[in-house]
């Protein structure tokens, strides 16, 4: 099995989907450990639900972002994960972690990219009155939301409502990750 670690700084209601599809076998990969820079966000929680080891480190309380992702990399290794799964992490990756993981991190992103990249495509869609938005999911390089597209869907908005147009947007996000994942750990021979 391929061995995963998702990076959440949020609800994580896509490491959820993640997780039940490894556990069912439609995911042919094994979580090991949730790594998120924000202790107090949900999918901690859901997490240690689904009893799979959480590794919360703040940025700020290292010196550099070269220090935080070198301990990242350290307890990474030290489990043995072959790809990184971001499942709404809000932050850049950096030199150290992409080095150590080419062509090897994938993110998910609520827009159809390059459209709307960083934060709340969803929210930047709708102000610009776009009718079709959608999810992108894709290899990550040192850009904000950039690298070779795996797979898209296209999503219509909702007029008028904020709300509906997000959690369609979430919906083909539950689908389309596990299916794109999927693929990939297929396509793609180990590493380690
Ligand atoms: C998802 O919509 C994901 O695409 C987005 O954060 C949300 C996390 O939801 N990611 C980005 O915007 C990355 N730039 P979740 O915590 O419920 O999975």
């Amino acid at each position: 099995k391929t061995k995963i670690a998702i990076f959440a700084s949020g609800s994580g209601s896509n490491y959820e989907v993640l997780e039940r599809a490894c556990r069912e076998g439609e995911l042919d990969a094994e979580i090991a450990l949730v790594m998120t820079d924000k202790p107090a966000s949900f999918v901690v929680e859901r997490a240690r639900q689904t009893e799979i080891r959480v590794v919360a480190l703040e940025p700020k309380a290292f010196p550099t972002k070269r220090a935080f992702e070198e301990t990242v990399l350290r307890i990474l290794r030290e489990e043995g994960v072959e790809w990184i799964v971001l499942a709404g992490y809000m932050r850049l990756i950096g030199p150290t972690l992409l080095a150590a993981y080419p062509s090897r991190i994938v993110n998910i992103h609520p827009s159809l990219l390059p459209a709307f990249p960083g934060k709340d495509a969803i929210g930047q869609a709708i102000a610009h009155g776009v009718k079709v938005t959608g999810v992108t999911v894709h290899l990550v390089d040192e850009g904000m939301d950039t690298g070779p597209i795996l797979a898209q869907a296209a999503v219509s908005v909702v007029e008028g409502d904020a709300a509906m147009t997000a959690q369609s947007i979430h919906a083909v996000e539950h689908i389309l990750y596990k299916e794109t994942l999927q693929n990939l750990f297929k396509s793609v021979p180990a590493t380690r």
